[in-house]
Order: structure tokens, then sequence, then C-alpha cells
């Protein structure tokens, strides 16, 4: 994970490595450092915390001077977070500079090598090791940066963007990608270095996506020279128009990022629609699944692929796809099914779900199907993203930069896009008549206004939220299609607000977790009218004789379940295939409460990132 930023130009560097940084925070925020090169000499400041804590302390002991830096904000792998262990390094001799997002896995031997040939290390981490291999190979060959960098990497084992910079070359950052995003924003007479475009999108519009294996030499006055780290041959670069733009990725009033997507989601949604959802037409047109229709059609099934809340995504378009489609679907967390030398064969097609379009377990596990012959299919929502390009086809959710940890607008434009592929393949199929057909494509397009009618529960679950605050223990309930929202509301609460929640299938409550069931137990309970309603009433039925407390998350005018739980909170009635769609956004809205309530940092929950990029 980590997030690095660099620039070189006419600009002082200081403000807009600063600024960058604290876009990128949601890919690591337990320390960070900044490097600057002022025409003389070479600057740096690092902490233990977040950007803001850099700030302080690169005001007290450094000048902020100059127009060439480097920057990074990190999520440990090697080495606890302290001050020591942030980024940037230095080389033993001082003139080497280093920024790194990823893992070296042979540091260890290198880093004996070099101990060997008299290098000292300050820090317990990885990155050092690489600066210094730089150095030596500098020393030992005459290199120059650039070649000196590309050697080095040649010989580490494992995942990197990377960023240096020489103070003998001052006119040139030498950066390199292999598994980690990095991103080149091309200005006039500068240049800005990014794990992703938010740190430069007010500076300039075009982009250059570094691919895997790829390095560059970013000099002053000169066009960006990518070149190939293993056989040295040159790549044309391609320049890519940004989409993005700086409201997307501020807060617009909203006191967190995470409030704010959830806010988002009727606009989300709609978005994922355009130009998919055509209802006078009857039509769902997706250029991914049109030109690849076959591969579909013909499969003898779909696994799914994902992690966290895309994986939670992936199960309900298990129950969609095979309920709409009669396609058979397997839903896997990419980090077993990439070690556990699954089945796959050219007749599957595997659907990879990412948000970030990074996670390294996800990545794995496409190349891994991609390796047996299978299709891969990619649901991402950051364009570009590595997932993006290592799918033989895909769809974007179009949810805009999600940038709170807690993923909520990702999951439900997931579920938006995943919901059009099935009905879609199931109009192909035959397996659902035109007029049912029809009949869904209106009830999606009504979603929007019923995300947007579900919100204005806001105040009451704030309520509820008080009430329960303290609640050492959740169980969170629901079944059908609604199963992998309760397991998507656990989730949402235990990462930003600490407290141990549990998501089950209603029914497998006998089995085991009723014992946990007394009067100290919150149960949520997804109750919508459409989904075994009366089972579930049931289950509410044995959760009070046990006096355990009852959240009901109810279809609007229901009487039933208000009777028995301590409280309902009602959310528009809608086709049961879509429900999650409007069942998840109380959910949203409960865990953020409690965790502002209990003083935690909501958009960056601890030990937690934004794009896991690490196994
Ligand atoms: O970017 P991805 O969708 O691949 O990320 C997968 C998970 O890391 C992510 O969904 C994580 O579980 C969220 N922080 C949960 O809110």
């Amino acid at each position: 994970m980590c997030g690095i930023v660099g620039y070189i130009g006419h600009r002082q560097a200081y403000p807009i490595i600063i600024e960058g940084l604290k876009r990128l925070e949601y890919r690591g925020y337990d320390s960070a450092g900044i490097a600057l090169y002022d025409g003389n000499s070479l600057n740096l400041s690092k902490t233990k915390g977040k950007v803001s804590d850099l700030e302080a302390r690169s005001h007290a002991e450094m000048p902020i001077d100059g127009s060439i830096g480097i920057g990074h904000t990190r999520w440990a792998t090697h080495g606890v977070p302290n001050d020591v262990n942030a980024h940037p390094h230095y080389s033993n001799s001082g003139n080497l500079v280093i920024i790194h997002n990823g893992i070296i896995e042979n540091y260890d031997a290198i880093k004996k090598e070099l101990i060997n040939r008299g290098y000292t290390f300050q820090s317990d981490t990885d990155t050092e090791v690489l600066v210094n291999l730089i150095e030596e190979i500098q020393k030992q060959e005459g290199a120059k940066l650039g070649k000196a960098v590309q050697i080095a990497l040649n010989q580490v084992v494992g995942a990197y963007a990377i960023a240096v910079f020489d103070k003998n070359k001052p006119n040139e950052i030498v950066i390199a990608r292999l598994g980690s995003p990095l991103a080149v924003g091309v200005g006039e007479n500068e240049f800005f270095i990014a794990s992703d475009a938010s740190p430069f999108i007010e500076y300039t519009k075009n982009a250059i996506y570094l691919e895997d294996e790829e390095m560059a030499i970013i000099r002053l006055g000169k066009e960006v020279k990518i070149r190939k780290i293993k056989d040295d041959s040159l790549v044309d670069p391609y320049v890519q128009e940004l989409q993005m733009n700086l409201e997307q990725i501020e807060k617009s009033g909203y006191d967190h990022f995470m409030l704010k997507e959830i806010y988002e989601q009727p606009r989300a949604i709609l978005d994922t629609f355009r130009g998919r959802l055509l209802s006078k037409e009857a039509i769902i047109k997706m250029a991914g699944v049109e030109d690849n229709m076959k591969k579909f059609l013909n499969a003898d099934r779909i696994i799914i692929v994902a992690c966290g809340t895309s994986w939670h995504a992936g199960l309900v378009a298990e129950y969609i796809f095979e309920d709409l489609a009669r396609i058979p679907v397997e839903v896997e967390y990419a980090s077993e099914f990439r070690y556990r030398n699954p089945v796959i064969t050219e007749n599957d097609v595997v659907i990879a779900i990412s948000q970030s379009g990074e996670t390294a377990d996800t990545l794995a596990a496409i190349k891994l199907a991609k390796s047996k012959g299978a299709f891969v299919f990619g649901v991402c929502n950051v364009v570009g993203s590595s997932i993006a390009r290592e799918t033989d086809a895909g769809a974007y959710t179009h949810a805009g930069p999600e940038i709170g940890v807690a993923s909520t607008k990702a999951f439900t434009t997931q579920i938006t896009v995943l919901s059009l592929m099935a009905l879609r393949l199931a109009r192909a199929k035959g397996t659902i008549s035109s007029s049912d057909f029809r009949r869904y494509l209106i009830e999606l397009e009504l979603i929007p206004n019923k995300v947007e009618k579900a919100l204005q529960s806001d105040n009451y679950v704030k309520e509820i939220s008080n009430i329960y605050k303290d609640s050492r223990n959740f169980l969170y309930l629901g079944r059908g299609f609604n199963f992998p929202v309760a397991l998507e509301g656990a989730l949402k609460l235990k990462e930003i607000s600490y407290i141990h929640a549990e998501g089950y299938p209603a029914a497998e409550m006998k089995h085991g977790p009723i014992a946990l069931i007394d009067e100290q137990m919150p149960v949520v309970v997804i109750a919508t009218k459409k989904g075994h309603y009366e089972k579930v009433v049931s289950n509410i039925q044995e959760i009070k004789s046990r006096k355990g407390k009852i959240i009901g998350i109810v279809t609007e005018g229901d009487v039933h379940v208000k009777e028995l739980a301590d409280h309902v909170i009602e959310v528009p009635e809608t086709e049961e295939t879509f429900s999650p769609l409007l069942t998840t956004i109380p959910l949203q809205l409960l865990s953020y409460h409690i965790a502002v309530m209990l003083g935690k940092n909501v958009d960056q929950p601890r030990n937690l990132a934004k794009s896991v990029t690490v196994e």
C-alpha cells in the first residue's frame, strides 16, 4: 500500500507534495515523509503519524524551499511505524533518496551482502536496502542513476512503485513500477508523480500510467522516456486525458468522505446506468458483455473472485445471476482461490470485482484464472487500474473516486453493474420473459430515487446509534439476497468503530450464534417484505424470546416486525433482487454514526488502507 508523490518543475514542490500526500492518505497513514532539493542541498523530514504531523514537523526542521521533491505516506509492511522507518530513505552516502510502495521480498539476502560490503542501515525497511543497492551499483558499474535503478530492479523480487532522486543529477527523478500503481502528470515544463492522479488533478489533465515492469526518467525540459526494466526496450508513452475533477476528491461540506460517499449513491448509481440502461427501448447495452456474449452464454459456470466488500457484492451477484440468468455461480475469496489449486477450465468465466482495481490477491487470482484459459471479466471503479488492464474485458462502475476506507458507493454500484449484466444475460438466454425484463428495468431505474428516500432515515438511524454505541458486540442477520448485506453491515461496523460484529444467514442463527443472545446483544435483522419474510419474522421472535435488542430493516409500511422489534428502519419497497441496494443504506449510516460518536477516525480506520496492494 502506501502513497507516493513527486514533483519536478517550476513551482514550489512542498505544497504540491503535502497536499498530494493528504489525498493519498487513503493508501496508508501510519507515517509520512518528504525530501526536497533546494538547488544546493537535499533536505528531508519524516515522522510517525499523519501528513498533518509531517507538515508541523517539516516546517520546524527543514527549509521548505525547492522545486524538486518526493514524499510518501506509509502503511507499514517491514518495520513498525516510527520516524526511522518512515520514507524517504537516504542511501549511505546521503546522495540518493527513495520512496517506495510495495515489498522487496529478497531484501534480507541483499542486505546481508551490502553489510558485508560495509553498508549500515538505520531502519528495518526493505526500501533502505533497495536504495543502497542502487548506490552500490552506481559505484561498482559507474552507472548513471537510471541504469543503476534498472540493474537493481532486475535483482530484486517483489512489488514496487518507486521514485529515486540523486542530488548529483538534480534535474531528474527516476521512477519504476511492478505491481503497484504509478502515474505521471504531464504539465507545461513540469511533471507530477503519484500513486494515482488525485494529487495533480488541478494542475494537469494529462497523465501517463506506467505499466508493470516499466521505468521512466522524468527529466525537466524533456519528454518522458519509458523503458522496459527487463530488456531496456523503449515504450511509446500513452498520454490519457483525465476525467476526474477536484470537487470529486474533496469533502464538499460533509464531515467525512464516508458520509459524502454514502450520500452520493443515488448519483453514483445513475452514473452506473448511464448509456447502459435504456428502459424506453427496453434494452441493456454493455459493450464488454456484448462483445463476449458467446463466452458468457457457453460458460459452464461463473466464478467470482474478490475481497472484502467487493466479495460481498459478489455474493449478492451469485443470487442475482442464478435467479435471473440461471448460470451456476461460485464466489471465492481471491486470497484463498489463488493458493488452493482450484479447478478452472476454458469453459469458465471469471468475474473479478474490485473498487480500487489494485488489490493484490484479486490481481493474482485473475492471473491464475487466465493462465488456465478462463475468460476474465473485470468490474472495477478506478479507470485504468491494474485489474482493469489485466482482465480480458470489463465494465466500470463509474462511482467516482471513493476515498473513505470503508466502501459504500463502490458496493452499491458494483451490485448495479452486476444486476445489469445478469439481466442482459438472462434476456440473451431467454431465462426471463420480455415482460419480466421490462418490469425489472423499470424497477431498476427507480432505485436512485429509492436510495434517496432510504437516506431520509439518517436522523432516526443516528438516534438508534446513540442507544447502541456502547455495545461490545452486534449480530447482523439477513436471508437470501440480503444475507450478504448482513455480512457487509457487520464489516462496516467493525472496520470503522472497532466493535465486534458478525453477519449470519438468519436461519443459521439457531446453529450456534443464538447462544450469544441476551439483553446486551443488539441484533440487526433485515426483514424486507419479499425476502422469506415469514421465516425471518420467526427468527425475530426467537431473538425476542431471548431478550435480544432488535433493530429491524423493513419495507415501508411494515406492521408485523414493528410489533416485535425495538426499532424499525424503513426502506422503500422494490423487487427482492434489488433490495440489497436499499437495505445496505441504513447499515452504512448506522456504522458511520456509531463510529463518529465513539470518536473514531471514520475515513482512516486504524490498521487499514484503501487499496490492499500487498498479500
Ligand atoms: O479495492 P477492492 O474492492 O479490491 O478492495 C477490497 C477490500 O479491501 C475492500 O472492499 C475492503 O474490505 C473495504 N475497506 C471494506 O469497506
